[in-house]
């Protein structure tokens, strides 16, 4: 298949699937759109968020595994807040969609299970807890972790290069607030 055209696919859907407007909020839309394409590519089962805020980024994502046919977002968020705004966010998606969503209201160090996922999207703050929350969290072989705030955040950028020294082919785009995008070897 043409990538090219399998990218204007991707782009006409998430455009056009997806209603609310992102304006003002903390990421912005090409942010959501990346994370919305990345997942209809790469098909992950088991998604998990750290820092979902008022759940914007959650709900692109879950219209991708939608989209998908299937899969589960886990997503941690601490402030009761933002957490009640997320849940709110998702419940209006509808009770028909094709996947299935958790808000946690914890912050991810007070799990004490490990985690086991094929797509991590980290975005708390502040950026230099990274590396701590990632301690529970195992991604499969072939797994994608996506981290925000790369080019706005030194802290990402030590994290990115020490992704890079490990078991991860990393890789960085520096368009608005910059992101890292790893996959587990
Ligand atoms: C930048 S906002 C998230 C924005 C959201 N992902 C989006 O794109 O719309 C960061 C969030 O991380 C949350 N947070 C802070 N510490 C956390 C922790 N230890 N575990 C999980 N979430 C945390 C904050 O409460 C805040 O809502």
């Amino acid at each position: 298949m043409n990538p090219l055209d399998t990218f204007a696919e991707i782009k006409s859907t998430c455009e056009l699937a997806f209603k609310h407007d992102s304006a003002g909020k903390t990421s912005t839309a090409s942010t959501f759109r990346l994370l919305h394409a990345l997942i209809r590519y790469n098909r992950p089962k088991n998604v998990v968020e750290i820092g979902c805020g008022e759940g914007w980024s959650t709900a692109w994502m879950l219209q991708a595994l939608h989209e998908n046919g299937s899969g589960h977002i886990e997503a941690f968020e601490p402030d009761p807040s933002s957490a009640e705004n997320a849940v709110g966010l998702l419940s209006s998606m509808g009770s028909k969609l094709n996947a299935t969503w958790n808000i946690r209201r914890i912050a991810i160090e007070e799990e004490i299970g490990r985690i086991l996922a094929d797509f991590v999207f980290l975005d708390l703050e502040p950026k230099e807890n990274y590396t701590k929350a990632m301690a529970n969290i195992e991604i499969e072989r072939d797994g994608l972790l996506v981290a925000h705030d790369w080019k706005i955040a030194s802290p990402v950028r030590d994290f990115a290069d020490d992704l890079a020294g490990k078991q991860w082919d990393v890789t960085t785009l520096a368009g608005e607030r910059g992101m890292v995008i790893a996959r587990r070897r």
